[in-house]
């Protein structure tokens, strides 16, 4: 398939190029530099030039405390570009997988989230997301929304690197255990979006809103733990002391909310696809941390 993907130099993005290629897709990976989405005018001749089959949306503004002091930005970028590239599907008969987040989500709920619930983002960079997935109904009939939470892997800035560094640095650190949530690796989600891509060539593919993450539920605190072990078993030396705080202890610019369990129960359904352990993917990661 001819695959432009948004969000090259992103954990999602660098995950799926190197997956897209060796699963035999010629991807034309977009960086900030080929496109700045908060300018997007450059996405129409992009289009023209390239004729995907396929656009696979894994940019986004995701800076969620710099979001709350930078609206405009968070919200050119996740909705406004979205709007337009979703309209530019519509217009090619292209089909988009746009990634969202549990962050559309209030947080209060007590049972995992299905796709269908209420919305009330709590974050400026909820709120634009959510604005996105609302602009990519809008604009085009032939669309997957698959929200996620908690990404980690090899790539850029995230949880598990960040406990690598503090793990391998610190005799003692502290980290919040009153916000619930489900890890996703981002290269399981790319072979996820692999594998849905392969339905929609093949015509199998129901258009909708989805959920994806790896089956298993924690609070950071659980995380940070579980990531501690696997460090270890990847062969770090590690001797640090990790205590449980509260969200209360812990005050950021943007709230997060306090239980962002998805439900991925009817995208296992509808794609015939179990959601991944998450023990091996953090031994992926933590095994390449400690080898670089
Ligand atoms: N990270 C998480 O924990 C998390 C949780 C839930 C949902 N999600 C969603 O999952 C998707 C993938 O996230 P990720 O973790 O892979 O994000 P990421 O590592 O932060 O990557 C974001 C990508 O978007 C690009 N980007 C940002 N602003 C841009 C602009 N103005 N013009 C062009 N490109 C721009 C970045 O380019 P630069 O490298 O140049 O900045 C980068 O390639 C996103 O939709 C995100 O909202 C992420």
């Amino acid at each position: 398939m001819k695959i432009l993907l948004t969000g090259a130099t992103g954990q999602l993005g660098q995950s799926f190029i190197a997956r897209a290629a060796e699963a035999g897709h010629q991807v034309t990976a977009l960086a900030r530099s080929d496109c700045d989405l908060s300018q997007p005018a450059a996405l129409s001749k992009i289009f023209d030039q390239e004729q995907p089959e396929l656009v696979v949306n894994a940019a986004a503004y995701t800076a969620v405390d710099k979001a709350e002091s930078d609206a405009n930005t968070a919200f050119a970028v996740n909705a406004q570009a979205v709007a337009q590239l979703a309209a530019l599907c519509q217009k090619h008969q292209c089909p988009l997988i746009h990634v969202s987040t549990d962050y559309v989500f209030d947080g209060a709920a007590t049972t995992p989230y299905q796709p269908a619930d209420k919305t009330g983002p709590a974050s400026v960079y909820g709120a634009s997301k959510l604005a996105g997935e609302q602009a990519v109904r809008q604009h085009t009939e032939a669309y997957l929304i698959i929200r996620t939470s908690w990404v980690f892997s090899e790539y850029g800035q995230n949880f598990v690197k960040t406990m690598h560094r503090l793990l391998t640095s610190r005799d003692q650190l502290s980290v919040v255990s009153d916000q619930l949530g489900r890890p996703t690796y981002a290269g399981d989600l790319a072979d996820f979006i692999l594998h849905a891509a392969g339905m929609i060539a093949t015509g199998r593919c129901r258009w909708g809103t989805y959920h994806f993450s790896n089956a298993t539920t924690l609070n950071w605190y659980q995380f940070a733990l579980m990531i501690k072990d696997a460090l270890i078993e990847a062969g770090c030396r590690i001797d640090t002391t990790v205590s449980p705080i509260t969200t209360a202890d812990y005050p950021t610019p943007a709230r997060r909310p306090a239980f962002s369990v998805l439900d991925c129960q009817s995208t296992e359904q509808a794609f015939d696809y179990p959601m991944p352990p998450l023990a091996p993917a953090l031994a992926t990661v933590c095994k390449l941390l400690n080898d670089y």
